[in-house]
């Protein structure tokens, strides 16, 4: 898949209630950004605002993150697959990448896998029983959902470099854990700011708090397309902002 015709910026509607999650969309309206809605939204009336986003024209993530039997994943992908979602994210794990990636079909809903939490870092991997690191992990999750089909990786900023490296370049880098010089990190643990996450390889930026939290969400959601306007991917792994 191509990332061109999707925005670069992600908010992320992570928001308690419906009429909270509207009124931020409403604020963003107009602006070149994604609206990213999660689980907290999606079981309290959140599937019924995203068909209202969809149909006002809006671009919609749907970061459910299934995980399950192959079964189930694929038919549970299959009900989406027409909604009109832009994104569709599952855990990487290949029986599951598998699953998905037929679940959509020839449909215009793009599956991203989620390769490791940004929240984990190699203490939290072994505590959670991975063999391997982070880095290893997410390299191996990676190259297996790509040859499985999938259409974008969501990867910490931190390994998007090695990715976009090894990985075919339809497949979309979707990158959390973006926080703009200054703003808090809170539970994430491996961060960039905008502009380094682009240079770093990713196509598309995931921010929540620094946008719903701001005092003007508008205001913030500009300022990081301000900063990240004419800013390119570089092929150093280092790349500074
Ligand atoms: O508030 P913050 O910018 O940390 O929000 C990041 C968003 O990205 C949250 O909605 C979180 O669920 C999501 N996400 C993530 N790490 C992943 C996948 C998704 O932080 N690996």
């Amino acid at each position: 898949m191509s990332g061109e015709a999707v925005p670069r910026l992600i908010v992320a509607l992570d928001m308690p209630t419906v009429p909270e999650a509207e009124a931020l969309a409403e604020r963003l309206a107009g602006l070149p950004v994604c609206l990213k809605i999660g689980h907290q939204l999606a079981y309290t009336g959140g599937l019924d605002f995203v068909a209202r986003l969809i149909r006002a024209g809006r671009p919609v993530f749907l970061d459910l993150k299934l995980h399950d039997i192959p079964r189930t994943v694929e038919e549970g992908v299959r009900s989406l697959a027409d909604f009109g979602a832009t994104f569709l994210t599952v855990h990487a794990y290949p029986q599951t990448v598998r699953a998905a990636v037929a679940g959509r079909g020839n449909s215009p809903l793009r599956i991203l896998g989620v390769t490791v939490l940004t929240s984990m870092d190699d203490h939290d991997a072994a505590a959670a029983g991975y063999r391997e690191g982070v880095a290893a992990t997410v390299a191996a999750r990676a190259a297996d959902a790509a040859a499985a089909g999938i259409d974008g990786l969501v990867c910490a900023a931190t390994e998007a470099a090695d990715l976009r490296a090894s990985l075919p370049p339809g497949v979309s880098l979707v990158v959390p854990g973006i926080r703009p010089a200054g703003s808090a990190a809170g539970d994430q643990k491996r961060v960039m700011t905008p502009a380094q996450a682009i240079r770093a390889g990713a196509d598309h930026l995931v921010v929540g708090r620094p946008i719903a939290g701001a005092a003007d969400p508008a205001a913030a959601a500009r300022a990081i397309l301000a900063e990240i306007e004419g800013v390119s991917r570089v092929a150093a792994p280092d790349a500074k902002p």
